[in-house]
């Protein structure tokens, strides 16, 4: 039923699935047709699903609208999954729930491979476990966890595999878990994140020439024991996985500790105008001539933990002018939504422009636009640049690419702004990590 401004009504729901699990047509009721279709991204995609501009010239929606592209999803997963290997090591990839936990990104990373998943809350932990049971493996990587969350991971959910950065931390899982003999513990370093837009050393891991200690305590207590590490998310030097593997086998030496994990962590990057990393080849070729050159037992796995590295470019927002004020735009969604990361970390995101209405197309000349989000707070804002066409106006319509990670799990409800829809497309991201040889084009539209 549409609204006499010619909008489609709000919907109840904070998400429309309109295309999957569940096919909900526009008006909210399942569509039959579409039922069984388990497995679309196996199938010609672009029969299946429709295109950004084609829905937002049908919906002509006034929410936000996440856009999301299971190809784009399947090609990241392949190649985490074909490049994180090695001839000397077993390696494991585990998705970073929290980049973004919605569960069709999840069902599509399961679908491509994706079976190992890092978790740091019991709200994730149940999630995992009723999407995919027992076919999937989880691993509490959080370094300070409440004991009903140990309690429940080890005994409801069957996790043996837990992360720590302190003595204490390492006493209440062992407290928790009444001394259980079959846990994988894993210490967390901290390590330079001087190459990362976000730091992720600050508040987790202990100091490498502090550890010796804990390492040696935590092998007295581990069936498999392991060290981590994060560089930093949005990590723009594949030497820093270089440095942190040394610091890693440097304190495991003078431990004297036998290693049977080692693992890496997230930090692999997207791109973003302004921000283009080097080829993702280049940091498994650093990660792995690293690992060539240190003496790891042949039986230590390999584990690598990537969350924006696979969801970023999968996703993008659709957002809708309500108001311009000279290069400032007033969107209905801001750093409260789903644009947290262009607020303060300045995060800049690919972005084009689309016009539904009236007779005036888009300018070819552009200008350098900030944002303003809908809430009342004056922090609600993205200073970019975002660079869009000159004559853009109150009625139209921006792709903000990039948004698959860190955008939707960081939503608030702050001044009642927080629905959205999601749609599944069959474009090309706007922006492309995975564009070599046969892979796509490296494309920024707009
Ligand atoms: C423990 C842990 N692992 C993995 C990740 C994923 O990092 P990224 O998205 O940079 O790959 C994070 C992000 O915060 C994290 O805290």
């Amino acid at each position: 039923m549409k609204q006499e401004h010619g909008y489609e009504p709000a919907v109840k729901g904070k998400i429309h699935y309109l295309n999957f699990p569940k096919k909900v047509t526009k008006g909210g009721e399942q569509s039959s047709k579409d039922e069984g279709q388990k497995n679309p991204e196996q199938k010609n995609l672009d029969k299946i699903f429709p295109t950004v501009d084609k829905e937002v010239f049908t919906l002509k929606p006034s929410l936000p609208v996440y856009f999301i592209r299971p190809a784009s999803i399947k090609r990241a997963a392949q190649f985490f999954l074909e490049n994180f290997q090695n001839n000397k090591h077993e390696s494991d990839v585990l998705y970073s729930v929290k980049s973004n936990p919605d569960r069709a990104v999840l069902q599509h990373l399961f679908d491509s491979g994706i079976k190992h998943f890092d978790v740091a809350s019991l709200a994730e932990v149940r999630l995992i476990d009723e999407l995919f049971g027992k076919e999937a493996k989880m691993y509490f990587m959080h370094p300070i966890k409440s004991r009903e969350a140990i309690f429940e991971a080890y005994f409801n959910f069957g996790i043996r595999d837990f992360v720590l950065d302190s003595l204490d931390e390492l006493k209440k899982i062992t407290d928790v878990t009444k001394n259980a003999r079959d846990l994988g513990l894993h210490v967390r370093l901290a390590v330079s994140n001087s190459s990362a837009m976000i730091n992720l050393s600050g508040k987790f891991g202990i100091l490498p020439s502090k550890s010796l200690a804990l390492l040696r305590k935590t092998r007295a207590s581990a069936n498999r024991m392991g060290i981590c590490f994060h560089v930093g998310s949005q990590c723009m030097d594949p030497i820093e996985y270089r440095n942190a593997i040394m610091t890693a086998k440097n304190v495991a030496e003078k431990a004297k500790v036998k290693l049977d994990v080692l693992d890496i962590g997230g930090g692999f990057p997207s791109s973003y105008p302004g921000m283009t990393p080097p080829n993702l080849r280049s940091y498994f070729d650093e990660i792995f001539d690293t690992i060539s050159q240190i003496n790891l037992d042949a039986n230590c796995r390999l584990w690598c933990e990537p969350g924006r590295a696979l969801v970023a470019e999968s996703g993008s927002l659709l957002v809708r002018i309500e108001g311009k004020k000279n290069a400032m735009l007033y969107l209905n969604d801001g750093t409260y939504g789903g644009l947290f990361d262009a607020g303060v970390p300045n995060f800049i995101y690919p972005a084009r422009a689309i016009r539904i209405r009236g007779k005036i197309p888009l300018s070819a000349n552009t200008t350098s636009f900030g944002f303003y989000g809908p809430t009342c707070d004056s922090m609600d804002v993205m200073k970019g640049p975002f660079q869009l066409p000159t004559n853009i106006a109150e009625g139209d319509y921006i792709e903000i690419g990039q948004l698959g990670a860190y955008s939707r799990s960081i939503r608030t409800e702050f001044n009642g702004f927080d629905k959205n829809l999601q749609i599944e497309v069959c474009d090309e991201p706007l922006v492309s990590m995975y564009q070599e040889e046969d892979l796509i084009e490296q494309s920024i539209v707009g």
